[in-house]
């Protein structure tokens, strides 16, 4: 049976704690605000202030937590997020850093060596695009099972002299499992050996056909080191993004999912969080994964204090009560009652779960072949 802290039964009946205090001595209950009362006792509670119970299922706790639709006339354009994917040193992050650098609004061509799991850039003419990196976060993988709401479009990064490999085999069937169109990105042409006509005979065999042979793949060379195509692929996924009109209403409570999460001496926990609808603000409350918490400070990709970030924008959250995982969630609530509430509800039943699965082999087992 479940059981509620005296200061949850307050909160959640909108009474003051003492009131709930009192009220459990006259039932005989010697009890603090943060002591737990079982399910029994706090229906009796209930009653005595005169509220109808309501035994909650685990559905109605997270029922409406994403809040309602939106409609139509509410949503705005939002810039395309692009995640970044492909075999290991075929230059993901080097594109990246090449990609950050045509930002209008960073400056400073080639200066940027800082690298972080998503940002944002401006290009030319007030674009916007987003960009996640993918190695080194088990993330992806999370994010995908969420739905693949989280990408709109992937590069598909493929080094010229070595063609596909096992992960961009792994990439391309991610891709296609959530449904998100590839733009590849043949990479390391300035290197002698380079062979992008053999990249593209090879993408064939899973069913990408270039644009070049009479498919609808683009495929771009280009090279993070010389620049070369650079600017071609912005315009590709500018293009790619124009077509597909990405939208979202930023006139709601903030929702996103977590992109990275860590804890950091002097800062507390601080989390990399996408926001795809609503705006977040400071001082908004949350829940994430099966953590709460208030926003103390949002900062931009580039480490700015910023007061508010929109759908698509990455933002690095601090005023967490703990740390979420990559991939977890990021949903803003009424009132901390309601973030305590959800929160507890998902860290008890994860408590749970590790529980069952180390307590029976067989289940455990299971969970693994999942
Ligand atoms: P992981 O994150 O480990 O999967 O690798 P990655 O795909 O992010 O590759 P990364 O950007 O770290 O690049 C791997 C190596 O390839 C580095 O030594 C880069 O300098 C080099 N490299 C990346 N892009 C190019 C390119 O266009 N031309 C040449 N010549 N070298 C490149
Ligand atoms: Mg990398």
């Amino acid at each position: 049976p479940e059981a509620i802290t005296v200061q949850e039964l307050a909160n959640r009946m909108a009474e003051r704690g003492g009131e709930v205090v009192k009220t459990l001595m006259k039932l005989g209950v010697m009890a603090t605000i943060n002591q737990t009362i079982d399910a029994d006792t706090a229906e009796l509670v209930v009653s005595e202030f005169g509220h109808n119970v309501q035994r909650v299922s685990d559905e109605d706790i997270e029922m409406g937590l994403q809040g309602t639709a939106d409609t139509e006339s509410a949503l705005r354009p939002r810039p395309p997020v692009v995640t970044v994917m492909g075999h290991v040193d075929h230059g993901k992050t080097s594109l990246l850093d090449a990609l950050r650098s045509t930002d209008i609004v960073a400056g400073e061509a080639g200066g940027i060596t800082q690298h972080i799991g998503a940002y944002q850039i401006v290009v030319e003419g007030g674009s916007k695009i987003t960009f996640i990196d993918t190695p080194g976060h088990a993330a992806f993988t999370e994010m995908r099972a969420r739905g693949a709401d989280v990408t709109d479009l992937v590069i598909l990064v493929v080094a010229a002299d070595d063609g596909i490999k096992d992960q961009t085999v792994e990439a391309i069937n991610h891709a296609k499992a959530a449904g998100v169109p590839i733009v590849v990105a043949i990479n390391k042409v300035d290197k002698p050996e380079a062979d992008p006509q053999r990249v593209m005979t090879e993408l064939l065999q899973y069913e990408l056909v270039p644009e070049a042979m009479g498919g609808d793949i683009i495929c771009v060379p280009v090279s993070a080191i010389s620049r070369e195509g650079i600017d071609d692929l912005v315009e590709s996924l500018l293009l790619q993004a124009e077509l597909l009109e990405f939208k979202a209403n930023p006139d709601r409570n903030a929702s996103g999912v977590v992109v990275e999460a860590r804890l950091e001496q002097g800062r507390g926990s601080v989390a990399t969080v996408l926001i795809q609808r609503g705006t977040l603000r400071v001082g908004d409350i949350f829940v994430t994964g099966s953590e709460s918490g208030r926003v103390r400070a949002l900062l931009n990709d580039r480490g700015d204090k910023v007061e508010q970030a929109g759908p698509s924008e990455p933002v690095e959250v601090l005023g967490l009560n703990g740390t979420p995982e990559a991939g977890d969630d990021f949903v803003v609530v009424e009132d901390d009652a309601r973030a305590r509430e959800v929160a507890d509800f998902r860290a008890e039943k994860k408590r749970r779960s590790q529980l069952a699965s180390a307590t029976s082999g067989r289940g455990s087992l299971e969970q693994m072949m999942d």
